[in-house]
């Protein structure tokens, strides 16, 4: 993405360009803008209080994988249906995306690996979306009956759930969370038994929920279910979703005043995201006082990172960067390169001199063609 320069938020964005629509991948929770009409603008700073905000970590281990699926529901002032968009994620990459406001609604492979599966599960994802986009809504009238809030305000639920499998591609964590206006709400806890409730009002959707006996269905769903999903994913995926995109890096300097300045080890288009950038002066570790922000998404599959320390002017030489990444074979240490001297060089008068030849060349000719 451009312009990352300076203004490089402490937020994960993912861009997703659908049609009409602006798709923010906050933290991991989702926000949506609608460009027109009616603008819904959802603070990105709410989302990143809850446990959704948290749910996209690449903390996996080498082999393992996970399937996740981030679901957020809008209601408005401005339309009478609700706007539903689903968005699919394995490990890091996302791969399938669902809106409801769509032209013709189904299930969109988002990446190449994707297009090559059987039409048929396709179509079974665009049925289930169709089901679920029914079930977050009947969901968030719900709880916007228990807010006591009227029909007519702007009110989001985002529902993140999915499956982690280990090495044998059998079952490790499932997750089921659930945020309403930005805040958290409901989560199914790990025993996949018994949820909690994040306040007064979730209370009773957690009395609700466990009169339905839904955390059964929940778990079926993602000890048997979510698990095949994933397995059948990676049979068609593995090759690309194993990859590993090297990043490319470099280090820039800012001045703060005379004395001292900002040094920043930037890390771009690698995959996946974990990564760690470690600054280190002479061979002492700076990790407390390095400013390191989060990694995210760059936008076409790849993330970015950067990590800060300050120098006194004239120290830069003792500071070094190192990046550890899957991608590279062994780990990349950086400095900062002072640019050439300011002084003009050799190349500089050459480059004066050509450029004289040329101007008077030019001339000349101009000359002779005015003569003809
Ligand atoms: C909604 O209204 C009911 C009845 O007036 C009240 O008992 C309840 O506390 C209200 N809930 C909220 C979240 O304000």
């Amino acid at each position: 993405m451009a312009g990352l320069d300076s203004g490089f938020p402490q937020i994960w964005r993912i861009w997703i360009l659908a049609p009409r629509t602006l798709f923010l991948l906050v933290s991991g929770a989702l926000t949506l803008i609608e460009t027109w009409p009616g603008r819904i603008n959802l603070d990105p700073a709410i989302c990143n209080r809850t446990k959704i905000g948290m749910g996209l970590s690449s903390s996996l281990l080498p082999g393992h994988h996970s399937l996740r699926y981030f679901k957020t529901t809008l209601s408005g002032p401005q339309s009478r249906e609700t706007h539903f968009i689903a968005v699919g994620y394995i490990d890091d990459t996302r791969f399938e995306l669902f809106n409801n406001e769509a032209p013709i609604p189904r299930a969109e492979a988002l990446t190449s690996w994707m297009e090559k599966l059987d039409p048929w599960i396709l179509d079974g994802e665009t049925w289930w979306f169709k089901y679920l986009a029914q079930v977050s809504r009947d969901r968030l009238n719900t709880f916007r009956a228990y807010h006591n809030q009227s029909r007519t305000g702007s009110h989001n639920y985002q529902w993140m759930c999915g499956c982690d499998v280990g090495l044998d591609g059998r079952f490790l964590h499932g997750y089921d969370d659930h945020a309403y206006d930005g805040e958290d709400y409901i989560s199914l806890n790990e025993d996949l038994h018994t949820w909690t409730a994040a306040n007064k009002v979730a209370e009773i959707t957690k009395r609700d929920w466990e009169a339905a006996g839904l955390a059964e269905h929940v778990r079926n769903h993602l000890q048997s279910g979510c698990v095949r999903s994933l397995l059948r994913f990676l049979k068609y995926g593995k090759e690309s979703l194993d990859h590993a995109d090297p990043p490319k890096t470099h280090v820039t300097r800012h001045s703060i005043s005379d004395q001292e300045a900002t040094l920043k080890c930037w890390a771009q288009g690698f995959y996946p995201a974990e990564i760690t950038l470690t600054w280190h002066r002479d061979e002492e570790d700076l990790t407390q006082d390095t400013e390191l922000v989060e990694t995210r998404p760059g936008g076409d599959g790849t993330f970015q990172k950067w990590a800060a320390v300050v120098a006194p002017s004239g120290e830069e030489h003792r500071y070094t960067c190192h990046v550890r990444h899957m991608g590279l074979p062994e780990p990349l240490i950086l400095r900062w390169e002072p640019p050439e001297s300011s002084t003009p060089s050799t190349g500089f008068f050459v480059g004066l001199l050509l450029l004289g030849v040329v101007v008077i060349g030019a001339l000349i000719w101009r000359k002779k063609g005015f003569r003809c």
